[in-house]
């Protein structure tokens, strides 16, 4: 197998690609004829582009290379080659160093580079009789963003088909490869228990929270075109909205599963009020003089001065089928918020509760959270009364941690990822038509949103819960928002 990187020398290719393919090294995932090739026009020679990748290893590994050998025997495998993307020349030294591998018949092509490039190189490749699937079992892995609307996908996704068919396309959602977010499924289908409990009658509305306390780093000239809109929710929330409420697939099988998942992306939308402000909350991270060293959105490498980009958006949608209708679905995501955490959380109604207890301070609904990062646990709140106390009340947590489990080191996501797609196994890829639904979407709140940024937009101080508008989003609706550890 030959596993070619395009953009070999980025952020993303050092902190998670090869850290990903040393650990899968180490535990004999990859096979012996494995040859990694890593592309960019940083002036490199093999030598020096494997010492860089030591140093990656070093730096983002949990745990440094520890056996020289097995380090040395990663490092062989890698060849560097230095070009420019965009002009054909390259691409010729590529097809010599492709035939120069003895077995390279199973090649997959990893694009860690901006989207613009992706039909460009498509189209060298192909020139050089490098997409010719005939000859090769051929593999294209790709990252979000998937476009930057649903126009600009469908003509990057039309551009791409030329060359790779929708099924030799893996698109990569990293989330879908956190364990918690794939443990949705066994959580959900392998415990009779929840089914007939998962639907509006008895749960009262469910909350996605990715919150990040980074803030753009160096990605601002990208960030800035995108925003929180198009860069989480577009992506990993609604990917976790899905899987959350999809129906019970036929199979576990990718096919089935991600037909579950269209389901619910198709059927998602907004209340119909007119205002969309009404449950559409927009923020941008701003300068909080408790942290005077921390700089405002608007200051950061390559942003504009007036961008009016949103770097945190809150939403308060509904999923319309039988099973969900009535339950509004809370969105939040955010840079620079005051915690870097993830969770789905699923609040069941109060029918017999209120009957007996009454208002009882202490008592609250059972509320099932599933914490996708940093830690990875399910827990459910139930209420019980204090051991030998009489009338008092007290939530108590039923919790299953991994990291209360010994000697359990859980993969990282990418390394789950990159096995699924060398297995050929499907289910934590974006199909084409999860990722036509939720622009769709998406692209219906951004255009109602033009034009009234500059009045709507909130402004946050940095290492906060975001905007108070947010919490007066769900506090106009009985609700409110749970934190990290509530
Ligand atoms: N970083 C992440 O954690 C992350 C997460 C999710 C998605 N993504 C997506 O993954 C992609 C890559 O992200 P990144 O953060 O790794 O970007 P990056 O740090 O800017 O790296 C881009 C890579 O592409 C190379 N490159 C760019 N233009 C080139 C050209 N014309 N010819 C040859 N090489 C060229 C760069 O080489 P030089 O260094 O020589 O310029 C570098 O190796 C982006 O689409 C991003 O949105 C990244």
């Amino acid at each position: 197998m030959i596993f070619v990187i395009f953009g070999g020398t980025g952020d993303l290719s050092y902190r998670k690609l090869l850290p990903a393919l040393y650990r899968m090294a180490g535990r004999d995932v990859l096979d012996q004829d494995f040859r990694l090739i890593a592309i960019s026009n940083d002036p490199h020679d093999s030598q020096s582009y494997r010492k860089k990748v030591q140093s990656a290893l070093s730096d983002y590994l949990e745990s440094p290379p520890a056996e020289p050998e097995a380090l040395e025997r990663f490092l062989e495998k890698a060849e560097y080659l230095q070009m420019e993307l965009d002009q054909p020349e390259g691409y010729r030294l590529l097809k010599d160093l492709v035939a120069s591998c003895p077995k390279g018949d199973r090649i997959f092509y990893y694009f860690a580079v901006t989207p613009e490039l992706f039909p460009v190189i498509a189209e060298h490749l192909d020139e050089v009789d490098l997409c010719d699937h005939q000859k090769r079992k051929l593999s294209l892995l790709i990252e979000k963003p998937f476009g930057r609307d649903l126009k600009s996908a469908m003509a990057l996704n039309r551009k791409l088909n030329t060359r790779f068919p929708e099924e030799t396309i893996f698109r990569i959602d990293h989330y879908l490869g956190k364990p918690m977010a794939r443990n949705i499924l066994t959580l959900r289908f392998a415990n009779d228990i929840l089914e007939p409990l998962w639907n509006n009658r008895h749960i009262e509305s469910i909350q996605i929270t990715v919150s990040e306390s980074a803030g753009v780093a160096h990605r601002g000239r990208f960030y800035d075109r995108f925003g929180a809109l198009r860069d989480m929710v577009q992506s990993h929330l609604l990917q976790l909205t899905a899987i959350t409420m999809m129906e019970p697939p036929e199979s576990l099988g990718s096919d089935h599963v991600r037909d579950q998942k269209v389901q619910v992306l198709e059927r998602l939308s907004l209340p119909q009020e007119r205002d969309i402000w009404d449950n559409v909350v927009l923020g941008q991270y701003d300068a909080n003089p408790d942290h005077p060293e921390v700089a405002a959105y608007q200051e950061e490498e390559d942003v504009a001065e007036d961008s009016l980009t949103e770097t945190y958006a809150a939403l308060r949608l509904f999923v319309h089928n039988d099973r969900w209708e009535g339950v509004p679905v809370y969105l939040r995501t955010g840079k620079r918020l005051a915690r870097k955490y993830a969770q789905i959380v699923v609040t069941f109604r109060d029918t017999v509760r209120h009957r007996l207890f009454g208002d009882h301070p202490a008592v609250h609904a059972n509320v099932l959270v599933i914490s996708i990062q940093p830690d990875e646990a399910v827990s459910f709140r139930m209420n019980m009364e204090n051991f030998g106390l009489g009338e008092i009340y007290s939530a108590t947590r039923m919790s299953s941690c991994t990291e209360c489990l010994p000697d359990l080191n859980t993969p990282e996501a990418y390394e789950t990822l990159l096995g699924e797609a060398f297995r050929g196994e499907r289910s934590s890829f974006t199909r084409w038509d999860e990722v036509e639904h939720a622009w769709r979407f998406v692209d219906q709140i951004t255009r109602q949103c033009e034009g009234k940024r500059r009045e709507h937009l909130k402004r946050y101080p940095v290492w906060t819960d975001g905007p108070k508008e947010a919490d007066e989003l769900l506090a106009r609706h009985d609700s409110s928002w749970v934190g990290k550890d509530d």
